[in-house]
């Protein structure tokens, strides 16, 4: 089959590869209808090499038609069209059945310290084989596949694997207060998707947070109120207390994560990695921090005293300073995770299946996407999106068409 691959430090290529098989009796095969390209992506594109083997499949957001089942699977049959959580999670074991499906104890992987396994997400994750491709092995076929179905176009229901719960996440954790105010930093699919749900939760006071002229467009477009970091950068703070009542918000999204944007200013560990054998390379990112925190740091200034921060993006040193100083006397909560992708599923299906709600669509999945190119066009794709070019916010790829 073909698979998007990762070669190198922004080197990614479509490659001819083995088609995947059942393992094991609870395994199904996928079709791979349409996948999405996700900030996370950019990450391995980016910053996350010493992780990542060369040939490494990546994606993490595929929906498809299930090709074939396992003789365990009781579930799912073949011709059925399905969702894949990004998460490999069990569906049986405590995590998962406390919701927590990030954390699985079956799939966590403990010889680096991590919870659940990811689809197409490092070895820090399992290096499982991810959906960027033609064919997708997915196990837990009674339990991990979210069966959508026939009729509406998979823009409909291909953000059940990622965006949609991650965004569900970030609004629930975020916990704004009736009345209250919601920053949003960063304005990507994630970030984009926090203002659409925090709206649709009842908050009026969006505000949402980026520094590129098309993603503020977007969230103005839908009456969200935008602050553009290349003419606030530097008084943001101020900017959001103006506001606020002058308080802040009661309650800040940071949908940015670590530096993945390939910014000329960005950070000499990443360069130096860049250069050093994964061997050492690894453990030197882990311990000394990769990250660039300015997002972080915007959030606890320009949350209230007191106030929440739920953090989606995803960041990645153990060593990276947080003015503990500051959280502590402003008293700020603080939330964070991957998603809990089947946690948010029966909340957020049926927005995406009620005929009576919007045509169906309240929260506008179906014009979601910026661009859709054949699969075999991934590499652009990567390269447009790292540096925001072509009003790129959201890309589905798909495998099989032909371009
Ligand atoms: N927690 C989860 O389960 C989960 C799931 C999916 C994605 N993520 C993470 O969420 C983050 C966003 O993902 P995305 O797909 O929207 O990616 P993205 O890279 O397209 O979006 C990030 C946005 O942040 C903006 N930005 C950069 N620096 C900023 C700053 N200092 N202040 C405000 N905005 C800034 C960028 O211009 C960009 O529009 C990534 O870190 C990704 O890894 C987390
Ligand atoms: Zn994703
Ligand atoms: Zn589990």
């Amino acid at each position: 089959m073909r698979a998007l691959t990762w070669h190198g430090k922004r080197d990614v290529r479509v490659d001819t590869v083995p088609d995947p098989r059942i393992e094991d009796p609870t395994d199904v095969v996928v079709r791979v209808t349409t996948t999405g390209l996700c900030g996370s992506d950019l990450h391995l594109y980016e910053v996350l090499g010493p992780f990542l083997d060369e040939g490494d499949i990546l994606g993490h957001e595929p929906m498809g038609i299930v090709e074939e089942v396992g003789p365990g699977v009781t579930e799912l049959s073949a011709g059925d069209r399905v969702v894949v959580p990004f998460n490999v999670s069990c569906g049986t074991c405590y995590m998962c059945s406390t919701g927590l499906q990030s954390q699985c104890e079956t799939t966590q992987v403990r010889d680096q310290g991590n919870g659940a396994a990811l689809f197409g997400y490092t070895k820090l994750y399992g290096q499982v084989p991810g959906g960027q491709a033609e064919y997708l092995r997915v196990p837990f076929g009674n339990t991990l596949p979210i069966k959508v179905p026939e009729g509406p176009p998979d823009d409909r229901f291909v953000y059940l694997s990622d965006v949609l719960p991650t965004a569900w996440q970030a609004v629930t954790y975020a916990d704004v207060p009736k009345g209250g105010s919601l920053a949003v930093l960063g304005l990507g699919p994630i970030g984009d998707m926090c203002t659409r749900i925090a709206r649709h939760h009842g908050v009026e006071n969006v505000i949402g947070i980026d520094l590129v002229p098309e993603r503020l467009d977007r969230a103005r477009a839908r009456g969200i109120t935008t602050v553009d970091l290349r003419e606030h950068g530097k008084e943001l703070g101020d900017v959001v207390r103006g506001l606020t009542g002058g308080r802040g918000a009661d309650s800040v999204i940071d949908a940015v994560g670590m530096e993945a944007h390939g910014s000329p200013g960005g950070k000499l560990a990443h360069q130096l990695t860049g250069y050093l054998p994964d061997a050492v390379a690894a453990p030197f990112m882990k311990a000394a921090g990769i990250d660039r925190l300015g997002a972080l740091y915007s959030a606890i200034d320009i949350v209230r005293r007191g106030g929440t921060i739920s953090l989606s993006g995803v960041y990645g040193g153990t060593a990276d300073p947080m003015p503990m100083l500051t959280m502590f006397d402003k008293q700020i909560q603080l939330r964070m995770g991957q998603a809990n992708v089947r946690r948010w599923v029966p909340d957020i299906l049926p927005l995406l299946t009620d005929p009576n709600d919007n045509g169906g669509d309240p929260l506008g999945v179906d014009g979601f996407a910026t661009h859709r190119v054949p699969l075999e066009q991934a590499p652009q794709a990567y390269a447009m999106f790292q540096r925001k070019q072509d009003g790129m916010v959201k890309t589905l790829l798909k495998p099989g068409v032909v371009g």
